[in-house]
């Protein structure tokens, strides 16, 4: 059986097939600059294992093949998404995390692992400020962390079985806030919708017209949802005075900085995100910005006991963690976890502090420049504090904008430059996310002349 490694001396067949790997993802990655963000056609090797197993040189084969279709995140067009080139180091990591195979169900399963996502994410909470109590846990996305957030603000209050509770939750927030409360149980209704500012930001008469709604319904809220860092523009919402409002009326206040909390990781950005200390949990998502593989998100919250009170059942089958009060299994809504964390922890370790610094910072001016050398007379832009831009036609009806926002996409895909297209007050825009570290000032430029030039 040449499956599995032999754990008696170094296996030279697995040797050899890492390095072949290795070499093969290098080649991928380093090939990206010879074709376009998107792969334009491909096939599908075949998907049924075949009777025998087949060797290393026929999976990498395979493998070519699906790397072939594969979407290039280290082209320096690739602006659509969250979905930044991976850090090295965090592809290393990743490759370690399968190796070791360890789970975070369990300090027995992953003893110095536990031991490393409890610390790094109490050095991550502190670096946002909350409190001494604080921690968190990874988990597979930041849909995952809100849905867990809500979970503890529920658990948290008094209306754990109560189906007429609600959340508000501004107009702004992600999908995967509704989606959340949804899959809670929870009718359409229990939905508070705050309306926004100008900036995309919540409009605090607007939440509290709302709130004082709620009351004189007889309805109840356990939870005000914000955000550090809107899908669309980056938007971060007034905190201190949302978390204000939520200490006079006893709400829990789960702030999504899926995209802005990464900021508050150097010194020179952090003021951006400063009043998430205020949270009782917030959501951060390393992968969306520093180049952490995917998935990388963690929830915290400013008492780490609060996720154990909500998701705790108990592990008949497992031994008592011999360090912690809770198992890493006890703590969120997944059981078996990978050790995600190894390529969070090692991805800003290989960093440092000046290159997460670079990092954000770089993020932020890469913005600054394309949002200067768009024609503002032609095209209508909207940001916020941080790398997320998006434009669509100064003065256009919506039918029209949608059709720009079609053929403007096209054509920017035929120059090698991908963005999204949202949908965002009923009118298409198109979406650059400045966070890709390959894009230069040159393809900046060309970018905005192909913008200003589609009108
Ligand atoms: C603000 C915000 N929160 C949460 C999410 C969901 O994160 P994930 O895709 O990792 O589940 C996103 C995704 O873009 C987002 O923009």
């Amino acid at each position: 059986m040449d499956f599995f490694a032999s754990p008696d001396h170094p296996d030279p067949k697995f040797k050899s097939f890492l390095e072949d790997a290795c070499s093969s993802l290098c080649n991928w990655i380093s090939s990206t600059n010879q074709k376009g963000p998107l792969p334009l056609l491909f096939d599908l090797p075949e998907v049924e294992p075949c009777l025998d197993g087949l060797p290393p040189e026929q999976l990498l084969e395979d493998l070519q093949q699906l790397m072939s279709g594969s979407y290039h995140s280290s082209h320096p067009g690739a602006l659509a998404h969250l979905d930044p080139p991976p850090l090295t180091g965090s592809i290393i990591g990743e490759l370690i995390c399968a190796g070791l195979n360890n789970n975070l169900l369990a300090e027995e399963l992953s003893p110095s692992i536990t031991k490393l996502e409890r610390s790094l994410c109490k050095w991550i909470a502190g670096k946002l400020g909350m409190p001494s109590t604080s921690g968190g846990v990874s988990t597979s996305g930041g849909s995952l962390a809100n849905l867990m957030a809500l979970l503890v603000a529920r658990s948290n209050s008094q209306l754990l079985y109560d189906s007429d509770a609600v959340v508000l939750v501004s107009e702004e927030a992600h999908v995967s806030i509704t989606r959340a409360i949804s899959v809670m149980g929870l009718p359409p209704e229990a939905v508070r919708e705050i309306l926004t500012d100008d900036d995309g930001r919540i409009d605090m008469r607007s939440l509290k017209e709302q709130f004082a709604k709620i009351k004189s319904h007889g309805k109840k809220c356990f939870a005000v949802v914000a955000t550090a860092g809107t899908t669309v523009r980056g938007a971060i919402d007034p905190l201190a005075e949302i978390s204000e409002f939520c200490k006079v009326e006893n709400l829990w206040l789960h702030v999504d900085a899926a995209i802005g909390g990464v900021f508050a990781l150097s010194t020179s950005t952090k003021n951006l995100v400063a009043d998430l200390s205020k949270a009782n949990s917030v959501t951060v998502n390393p992968q969306k910005l520093l180049g952490i593989t995917k998935t990388s998100s963690l929830l915290l919250v400013a008492h780490l006991e609060d996720l154990f009170k909500c998701f705790s059942t108990g592990f008949p089958y497992i031994e008592p963690s011999s360090e912690f009060q809770f198992q890493g299994g006890e703590i969120g809504l997944q059981g078996s976890r990978p050790a995600e964390i190894i390529k969070l922890w090692i991805g800003l370790k290989q960093l440092g502090q000046k290159g997460i610094q670079l990092l954000l910072e770089e993020s932020l001016s890469r913005k600054q420049s394309l949002f200067e050398k768009l024609d503002c007379r032609k095209l209508k832009l909207i940001t916020g504090p941080l790398h997320l831009i998006a434009v669509t036609p100064r003065y256009a009806t919506n039918v029209e904008a949608d059709h720009w926002s079609l053929s403007t996409k096209a054509r920017l895909l035929e120059s090698n430059f991908m963005l999204s297209r949202p949908k965002y007050h009923r009118r298409h825009y198109l979406k650059a996310v400045m966070g890709n570290p390959h894009t230069k000032i040159s393809h900046i430029e060309e970018l905005s002349d192909i913008l200003n030039q589609s009108i």
